[in-house]
């Protein structure tokens, strides 16, 4: 493992309990390790539209500087994580599901031809798979129950890109009362710095 990305969808900022959890894991690797950081909420792109959609059908030699500019949105995204060997996201639940902005960012990795195609078997992922570790932190409990909006979704998502090394570390009950959140972090605090020794060290 040399280079490690992280995705943060704080709408706290820094101060946000999975960016603190995020941080966290970065203090277990060593300083030899390559981070790279995107923040989808700091660095807020626009939801997708089919004219940035137009711009990745069209042909690179063919399309106008304003399309070059908003097909780099995608192939910006892609990039990163295909240069990574381990990918980890922060995923705040927000009205039961992800932030938009963590969506707006998804929607730009799944790209026809390049991250997944079609065949007579159905769906294949292109990406090259890697551990992804996804750091899910919520007010109230819903792992394991149909209220838990959000794992299934996750699960599919990078499943249908190729990414099936999923690991899912959960720091739930964060607003209910300070021991429950205090546990909640502990536990998954914990879970990380296992995930940190298997992968990285
Ligand atoms: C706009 C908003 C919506 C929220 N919706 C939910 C929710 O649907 N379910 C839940 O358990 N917690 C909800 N919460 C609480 C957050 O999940 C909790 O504060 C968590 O720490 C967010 O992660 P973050 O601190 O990394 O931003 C919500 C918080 C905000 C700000």
């Amino acid at each position: 493992m040399q280079k490690v990305l992280f995705v943060k969808s704080s709408l706290s900022g820094d101060a946000g309990q999975s960016s603190q959890l995020l941080a966290h894991f970065d203090a277990q690797l060593p300083a030899s390790i390559e981070r790279t950081v995107i923040d989808v909420v700091a660095d807020a792109k626009p939801h997708l539209t089919m004219t940035e959609m137009g711009a990745w059908m069209t042909d690179a030699a063919q399309r106008t500087a304003a399309q070059t500019a908003t097909e780099a949105l995608s192939s910006d995204a892609i990039a990163a994580v295909q240069a990574a060997d381990l990918v980890v996201i922060g995923v705040p639940m927000y009205n039961f599901a992800v932030p938009s902005q963590l969506k707006a960012w998804f929607d730009r990795l799944a790209r026809a031809g390049i991250t997944f195609k079609y065949t007579a078997q159905g769906p294949v992922g292109l990406l090259a798979d890697k551990p992804i570790i996804f750091v899910l932190t919520r007010g109230g409990l819903y792992q394991g129950t149909p209220l838990d909006s959000q794992t299934p979704y996750l699960q599919a998502f990078f499943n249908f890109i190729g990414l099936r090394n999923q690991h899912f570390v959960f720091a739930e009950g964060l607003n209910m009362g300070p021991e429950a959140a205090e546990k909640a972090k502990t536990q998954a605090k914990t879970e990380l710095e296992q995930l940190a020794r298997r992968f990285l060290i």
